[in-house]
């Protein structure tokens, strides 16, 4: 088994709360940009992909069973098909409750050839945490990903809306240290730009 199979835990599913159990966390805010949102499309169901990124902004940064649940009832779809949708695409955190930053590694082609496996031994012996895997103090999360289509800044990595690279040993230290001191969740910030551009009804 190659160690990228063996690393990481691909296989963790939300799980769907029961009826009775069902609550509705979206802010009033959150509530007008769905309707919002769903304006722009001719049926609800087409709107799965952005109830989702709003879903994580609401619940911050984790689309738990809760919010899958909550997207389901609002956009009146079955829980099994909002769930279908969320575990396919990797942008959605669904396995567990991500840290305050997310650290998405490029270790494709480009990035691999500059250094990116270095860079993710670095991380693994700075943070103590392997891909797929969260900081006990909830700070940061770990993720190999594939092409992040910056293949010009190789090695390059992402941390919510922003691209770094191409990152040195030293320049990653020193992201490490800013993000420590940034109080903000750029997990959530992440969905919160996202729904913003879905927002803006096709201008740019
Ligand atoms: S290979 Fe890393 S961004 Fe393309």
């Amino acid at each position: 088994m190659s160690e990228l199979l063996q690393i990481g835990s691909p296989n963790q599913r939300p799980r769907q709360p029961r009826a009775e159990d069902l609550k509705l966390n979206f802010s009033e805010q959150g509530v007008k940009d769905l309707a919002a949102l769903v304006s722009h499309y001719p049926n609800k169901k087409a709107c799965i992909l952005p109830g989702l990124w709003l879903a994580q902004r609401e619940y911050g940064g984790f689309l738990s069973g809760e919010a899958i649940a909550e997207v389901a009832h609002r956009l009146e779809r079955s829980y099994a098909e909002v769930q279908g949708v969320a575990t396919f695409y990797s942008l959605y955190n669904v396995a567990h409750q991500p840290g305050r930053h997310k650290i998405e590694l490029c270790t494709c082609l480009c990035c691999h050839i500059n250094g990116a496996w270095n860079l993710r031994d670095r991380l693994v012996a700075k943070l103590g945490i392997r891909h797929g895997e969260t900081t006990a103090d909830g700070m940061f999360t770990l993720e190999e990903v594939e092409c992040l289509n910056a293949c010009d800044r190789a090695p390059c990595m992402q941390v919510g809306s922003d691209y770094y690279g191409p990152l040195t040993e030293e320049s990653l230290d020193a992201l490490i240290e800013k993000l420590r001191n940034t109080e903000e969740s750029t997990v959530v910030q992440y969905a919160a730009d996202v729904v913003k551009v879905q927002l803006r009804n096709g201008e740019i």
